[in-house]
């Protein structure tokens, strides 16, 4: 089975949907049956690196955005990367899980990103729209100081 992108799991922000669009080919990597263990091993090796590298970066955003809920969200990325940790518990134990990891993947684009994620989403554009903003505003400044003094 493989899935497609959708534009519903789209917040907005291009970088972070450019990430979340890696969980669709974690799925998509995922074999029907688990006796594709190199598949499932390099699936877990990408989603450790993923939950470090984009939950960090998600959580710095919303931080400095001032997000009200940034602390209840990132306790939620906590949550699933104990979870990816059990599975690796279980994948080393000859389990096959690739049919709760495909589980745990899809429930994760059909709420945590469409829902926990979209809820941040207002928030951090506008703080990204402000330094923006702010940034032309100073170079303003700059070339204007420059055609009176340069
Ligand atoms: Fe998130």
């Amino acid at each position: 089975m493989t899935i497609k992108w959708s534009k519903e799991w789209e917040i907005g922000i291009p970088v972070i949907d450019s990430q979340h669009k890696r969980i669709v080919d974690f799925i998509n990597m995922i074999p029907d049956q688990g006796e594709d263990k190199q598949a499932i091993e390099a699936v877990l090796t990408e989603l450790k690196d993923y939950t470090s590298s984009h939950f960090a970066f998600e959580e710095s955003l919303i931080e400095e955005a001032g997000y009200p809920f940034t602390k209840a969200h990132s306790r939620v990325h906590v949550l699933f990367i104990r979870r990816i940790e059990d599975y690796w518990q279980e994948f080393r134990n000859g389990n096959d899980i690739s049919s709760e990891l495909v589980k745990t993947l899809e429930t994760w684009l059909f709420n945590h990103i469409k829902h926990d994620d979209q809820d941040y989403s207002e928030t951090v554009k506008r703080n990204l729209q402000a330094a923006t903003d702010k940034a032309k505003e100073k170079e303003k400044k700059k070339n204007w100081f420059n055609k009176l003094f340069g």
